[in-house]
């Protein structure tokens, strides 16, 4: 079986192939991000547009992720594309620095869809939102500290093994291996 991985992100079908047995394809399709609060439904409905628009011959996954911070009630979450090309994530630094609760998590969604099966899994790293430092990953990593380092200081191996889109996709690989 392949499983049609649709996103522009190499990095992200990279790291999918380390977890899957399956064959993995990335499809470059621009699916709809549907306006939501909630990451599984955003990433559920792209799912679902993706089968159509690829033919219906293999499942797809789509994944959607975004950096929660707690003392804003979860902002940016959902909206973290939007806030990194707009505000920066070096301002939302300076949003949270006078903040006395700095404690954040990233999560991650991936969506499976079938044409039958509609299923999602989640993953989540908690940390701490901290003074840019480092020069690895991308987006938010350089401001995100987990056990002592940033995202930005870890090397790949370190990043991918914690993860909140390597936890969705460890729990995507058990559901799939116990499927066959
Ligand atoms: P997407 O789900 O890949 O579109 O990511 C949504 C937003 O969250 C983008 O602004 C990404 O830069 C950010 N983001 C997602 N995953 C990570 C990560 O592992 N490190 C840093 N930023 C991330």
């Amino acid at each position: 079986m392949t499983i049609r991985f649709v996103t522009s992100n190499d990095g992200k079908v990279r790291e999918a192939r380390e977890y899957l047995a399956e064959d993995v394809e990335q499809i470059n399709y621009d699916y709809t991000e549907i306006q939501s609060d909630d990451l599984a439904e955003i990433a559920l409905a792209g799912a679902a547009e993706a089968f159509e628009e690829t033919g219906g011959d293999d499942p797809v996954i789509v994944d959607d992720s975004g950096l929660f911070v707690d003392s804003l009630g979860g902002f940016p979450g959902p909206y973290s594309s939007y806030v990194e090309d707009t505000v920066g994530v070096e301002r939302v630094w300076n949003v949270v620095e006078n903040e006395e609760n700095r404690r954040a998590r990233f999560r991650c969604v991936v969506a499976y869809y079938d044409g039958e099966t509609a299923e999602t899994f989640d993953g989540a790293v908690p940390g701490r939102i901290v003074a840019p430092r480092g020069e690895g990953g991308f987006g938010y990593d350089p401001i995100f500290e987990h056990e002592g380092e940033t995202l930005a200081e870890m090397s790949t191996e370190r990043k991918n093994a914690i993860s909140h889109r390597g936890r969705a996709l460890a729990k995507f690989a058990d559901w799939l291996a116990q499927r066959d």
